[in-house]
């Protein structure tokens, strides 16, 4: 989904001040060297002790500058037993992944709310047209491990339980009972599970 490159690299400078655009700067050719081609962040399993039981380590320009332009970048999802990624969206990719190991259930809805999911097991493929919300969850007895690609070299996501519930400021709570006809108790409750 991203625009094409227009030439054959654009290794990116992150942390420009003297230049902005849709993208980042490139390192002039001269600096380039075989490291900005290679990535060896997604080797590690990532820390799954949280409220959702999952670990997103990414492999995208901000992770990886050499994918700047490219229009490509991947993610290393780890699950714990029970584990979860929670529904989300990415605004700037469609996303494709594999299962490396576990058994997962996974699932994206439509813009016309229809409900597409299955559960996959290692060597297994799935695919999330862009913008769509989607969750992975590890419904097997052990690990469960992805990895992720997205036609972006950076697809963005909009994590449905923090946008609604973890903003700064936080959304206020007329909007959320309003939304999702509850009490406002309700409301603060999964507030404060989110530490807002
Ligand atoms: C999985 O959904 C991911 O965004 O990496
Ligand atoms: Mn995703």
């Amino acid at each position: 989904a991203d625009p094409d490159p227009l030439q054959d690299f654009c290794v990116g400078i992150l942390n420009s001040t003297s230049t902005s655009l849709n993208g980042f700067p490139c390192k002039p050719a001269f600096q380039v060297t075989s490291d900005d081609f290679f990535f060896d962040g997604l080797s590690k399993e990532g820390n799954t002790d949280n409220v959702f039981g999952f670990s997103v380590t990414p492999g995208n320009v901000l992770a990886f500058p050499g994918l700047n332009t490219l229009g490509l970048s991947m993610n290393r999802v780890d699950y714990a037993p029970g584990g979860m990624n929670p529904p989300h969206s990415h605004p700037r990719a469609t996303e494709s992944g594999v299962v490396i190991k576990g058994k997962l259930f996974v699932g994206f809805v439509t813009t016309d709310n229809k409900f597409y999911s299955k559960v996959l097991t290692a060597g297994q493929m799935f695919v999330v047209p862009r913008g769509l919300v989607h969750f992975q969850m590890n419904v097997g007895k052990g690990k469960a491990l992805t990895f992720t690609a997205f036609n972006s070299h950076l697809p963005g996501a909009i994590v449905l339980p923090t946008t609604l519930f973890a903003s700064t400021p936080p959304i206020p709570n007329d909007v959320l009972t309003k939304t999702f006809q509850v009490e406002a108790s309700v409301i603060d409750g999964i507030k404060t599970k989110f530490g807002a």
